[in-house]
């Protein structure tokens, strides 16, 4: 989108231990011209991970609790996450949607919840391969921003992550007249939603990304960028990705 500067984000998803470590200081050592990028880890590489990016990425979470602290046994929150490093947290993945049935509502509370904490929110949406295939598609986007995305939401400190379910980690991607469809969607629910602030977002594209497709993807209208899953374990594949841009 004219105007917009591309992110290219990892998600790392329950992956990683010390021994990866030197893939982050691989990706810090490549330069990003075109592009800004993210890398989100699991919690426990936080702090190490902040080391190893020395600021040439920028670090983010997987999740946050909406609460600020508190009796929450094994959750993390947004403070926690900022006081690690991080600037940028993913809300309401479809993983999280799945496995700890996070609602619409949940998400726009941990959206919040990051925003309170002075990091950027990335809210994930996007429809089931039930729903794509029953031609709800676009109808699943209506519902899932106002009710994922409040309507406080600014480009500054939101991006907006579109991940088809099926498309994730499957090697499986939307034709490239389908992703027109759903990005020029989303940014019409957007304008609703939000007014001119929407012309500024940035709306990701996420599932199955690889250096092999990212040039199509990254040159279709309305895609601002990718949330790269497995293709972020690796800084040759992720850097191929951000040199797509
Ligand atoms: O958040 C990124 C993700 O869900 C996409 O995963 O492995 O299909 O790139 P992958």
């Amino acid at each position: 989108t004219p105007g917009i500067r591309p992110l290219i984000a990892g998600n790392w998803k329950m992956n990683g231990l010390s021994a990866d470590i030197g893939e982050l200081e691989a990706m810090a050592e490549a330069a990003f011209g075109g592009a800004d990028a993210l890398i989100c880890v699991p919690a426990t590489l936080m702090t190490r991970a902040h080391v190893a990016l020395e600021g040439k990425l920028q670090l983010g979470g997987q999740d946050c609790h909406t609460a600020a602290a508190g009796a929450h046994t094994g959750d993390v929150s947004a403070e926690m996450l900022a006081d690690a490093g991080a600037t940028h947290v993913l809300v309401g993945h479809s993983e999280r949607r799945t496995d700890h049935g996070e609602t619409d509502g949940i998400v726009a509370d941990k959206a919040e919840a990051a925003w309170r904490a002075g990091l950027t929110a990335v809210i994930c949406i996007g429809e089931t391969k039930a729903e794509r295939e029953g031609g709800k598609t676009l109808s699943v986007l209506s519902r899932q921003i106002p009710g994922s995305v409040p309507k406080e939401a600014k480009a500054k400190n939101t991006v907006i992550a579109y991940e088809p379910v099926w498309a994730i980690g499957t090697g499986l991607t939307p034709t490239v007249e389908d992703v027109a469809e759903a990005h020029a969607h989303i940014r019409k629910e957007l304008e609703t939603l939000l007014g001119e602030e929407a012309g500024k977002m940035r709306i990701l594209y996420g599932g199955s990304v690889k250096p092999g497709n990212a040039t199509e993807l990254l040159s279709i209208e309305h895609v601002d960028g990718a949330l790269v899953g497995g293709a972020s374990l690796k800084a040759v594949d992720f850097l191929a990705i951000a040199a797509a841009c």
